[in-house]
């Protein structure tokens, strides 16, 4: 039985402005497992990074639960278990590019080999000869593959990615996802990535798609309305 990273029982979220409200997500429920390979796929204003943000730990519900029983995150834990990369730019512009890196590895306590562990997860990625840069010196592909970096540096159990390759060539864009994928696959980690790129979303096992809210993923319990896509779409079943 693969562990469950991630549940969710009709989670819901709705943002309210003023009089205007915007049901971001409706209730959905799927799960994320050990080794799962995701793709979130689906128009822009969707609901992608609202999931993402969700699963994250970094949002809450407006309804439903969220459980990540084989994480067994809180606190100072969540960092060193889970990364995430961000959709828009997320750097600290007064650190060094080595020193974002090594930040979660810093929150979390982890100072021994922190500097070494950043510069490797750095050359994941082929920035290391940048180490020593600011992010105002970056390009924005750069930028996106220092926070890849620092997504990956805690060797976290579940790693959550935000259009990791949005602003990227095809070949980079590539070798960011074969990054991620190197990061995940020989440990069991599980990784989640949003995107609109279909050679992407290729690159997983499944794809969940997303549409005005409405997710439809391999759903658990009696409420099922919706499917999973892709090679890896018997998983449901498992579940
Ligand atoms: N903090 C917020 N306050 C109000 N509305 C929000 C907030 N965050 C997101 N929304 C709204 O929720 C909806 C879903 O947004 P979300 O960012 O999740 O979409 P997305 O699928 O990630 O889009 P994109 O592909 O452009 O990144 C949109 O209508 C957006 O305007
Ligand atoms: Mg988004």
């Amino acid at each position: 039985m693969p562990e469950v990273f991630v549940r969710g029982n009709d989670v819901a979220r709705r943002f309210q402005t003023g009089i205007a409200r915007v049901d971001a997500l409706y209730p959905a429920s799927f799960v994320v497992c050990g080794g799962d390979r995701i793709a979130i796929v689906g128009p822009s204003g969707s609901g992608k990074s609202t999931l993402l943000h969700l699963m994250a730990d970094l949002d809450a519900p407006t309804s439903g639960e969220l459980a990540w029983p084989a994480l067994g995150i809180s606190g100072t834990l969540r960092p060193t278990r889970i990364g995430v990369v961000f959709q828009a730019p997320s750097l600290v512009p007064t650190l060094s590019v080595v020193e974002n890196v090594e930040l979660p590895l810093r929150l979390a306590g982890a100072v021994t080999f922190a500097r070494e562990n950043a510069l490797r997860a750095l050359r994941t990625v082929g920035l290391d000869p940048v180490a020593d840069k600011l992010p105002d010196e970056l390009s924005g592909g750069q930028a996106q593959r220092v926070a890849v970096a620092r997504a990956i540096v805690t060797r976290p159990r579940l790693i959550l990615a935000d259009e990791p390759t949005g602003q990227l060539d095809q070949r980079t864009a590539e070798e960011t996802i074969d990054a991620l994928l190197a990061a995940t696959e020989p440990t069991g980690a599980a990784l989640v990535v949003c995107t609109h790129d279909s050679s992407i979303a290729r690159r997983m096992r499944m794809t969940w798609q997303m549409d005005h809210g409405r997710l439809h993923a391999p759903n658990v319990g009696t409420a099922h309305t919706g499917t999973a896509s892709g090679p890896d779409a018997s998983s449901a079943e498992r579940r």
